[in-house]
């Protein structure tokens, strides 16, 4: 058994509680390689941001749990390398399936887990949310829940449509489970291609396909019900439309990519929005620069020529989320 505590990574209980007051959000990026957990680092360490850094279940598959673990260990010292005496940094389970994944993560030592069960029964996701809390609170981890299902697809979890979060529910699920956060569906979604081309309009003057706005009345809604508790959105990626035409340009074939526009986020991280996901946006960033790369250069092959530029791609979208569309540069604790 490893806590947190002792490999220097936080919880997410005093970010969320400055965040929900400050009016910004906490960006989640998803990680499974070494690149990304530098770009990350570094783009927190820069814009003095706290950060949580998260691994799904596929990530878990992909790079190892225990190799993970020391990764978000690393980047702590990371960090303070970088000139970051207090890093707040928090290691989180994306979308935990059981009880027994969540607690094997809280055994290694992450800081913070989510449990998943919006699939299920209401009384069923209520049960075992309830049991992942017990678990974790025991060990100052804190648990996110989930009530409402988004469509698209993450590593293993993948649905074809979409139900917006029941705000009569949301004071029931929360006092029931004793969650910390709570993460809603109100239409963003998973992936690279978060709605169909029939679900949005077209921009006549480029072409481009402009996504349904957020239900922002059913956020309301939630807040009023759970005035300052902190609510987490999942498939935030904006999905930016310059990597998508570099990605295209370079070989590859992403017709009709499309995300959440920024200026939504925007608002949402002004609300009781304090944790906002972010994953595809890393994944486009990596791959039109490594193809960028590679056409222009077609004689090399050392991964660290392709490697370099791919991470600081990253680092520049991190940086641009976390100080234009989140809000949370300068907001380390005093
Ligand atoms: P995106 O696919 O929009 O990046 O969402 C990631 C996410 O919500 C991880 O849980």
């Amino acid at each position: 058994m490893v806590n947190y505590k002792d490999l220097g990574l936080v919880n997410t209980r005093e970010m969320f509680k400055r965040a929900v007051n400050g009016g910004y959000a906490i960006p989640a990026f998803n990680f499974n390689t070494m690149e990304q957990m530098q770009a990350i680092v570094q783009a927190a360490v820069e814009t003095k941001s706290p950060v949580i850094m998260q691994v799904s279940k596929g990530a878990r598959n992909y790079a190892n749990a225990t190799i993970l673990r020391y990764m978000a260990e690393g980047a702590v010292a990371y960090a303070k390398e970088l000139g970051c005496e207090h890093p707040e940094i928090v290691l989180h389970l994306d979308h935990g399936d059981s009880f027994e994944l969540c607690k094997d993560c809280i055994d290694m030592g992450f800081s913070s887990v989510m449990y998943d069960g919006s699939s299920l029964p209401y009384e069923e996701n209520i049960r075992i949310s309830r049991q992942v809390v017990e678990y974790a609170h025991k060990y100052d981890v804190t648990v996110e829940c989930e009530l409402g299902v988004l469509a698209g697809v993450e590593d293993e979890v993948a649905s074809e449509v979409s139900h917006y979060t029941k705000p009569e529910e949301v004071i029931d699920f929360a006092t029931r489970t004793g969650c910390d956060s709570l993460a809603i569906s109100i239409g963003t979604s998973h992936g690279a291609y978060k709605f169909k081309p029939e679900q949005c309009t077209r921009d006549p003057k480029t072409g481009r396909l402009v996504p349904p706005p957020l239900a922002f009345d059913v956020l309301a809604e939630i807040e009023q019900k759970l005035p300052g508790f902190p609510i987490v959105l999942h498939g935030s990626s904006s999905v930016p439309q310059d990597e998508v035409d570099t990605i295209n340009k370079y070989g590859g074939n992403l017709p009709d990519a499309v995300g959440i526009p920024e200026e939504q986020l925007r608002k949402a991280a002004k609300s009781a929005v304090c944790k906002i996901n972010i994953d595809s946006d890393s994944r486009l960033a990596m791959t039109a620069a490594i193809r960028q790369y590679l056409a222009e250069h077609p004689d090399h092959f050392d991964p660290r020529q392709y490697l370099k530029p791919a991470r600081e791609n990253m680092k520049k979208m991190y940086i641009h989320k976390i100080v234009n569309v989140l809000g949370s540069d300068g907001k380390l604790a005093e």
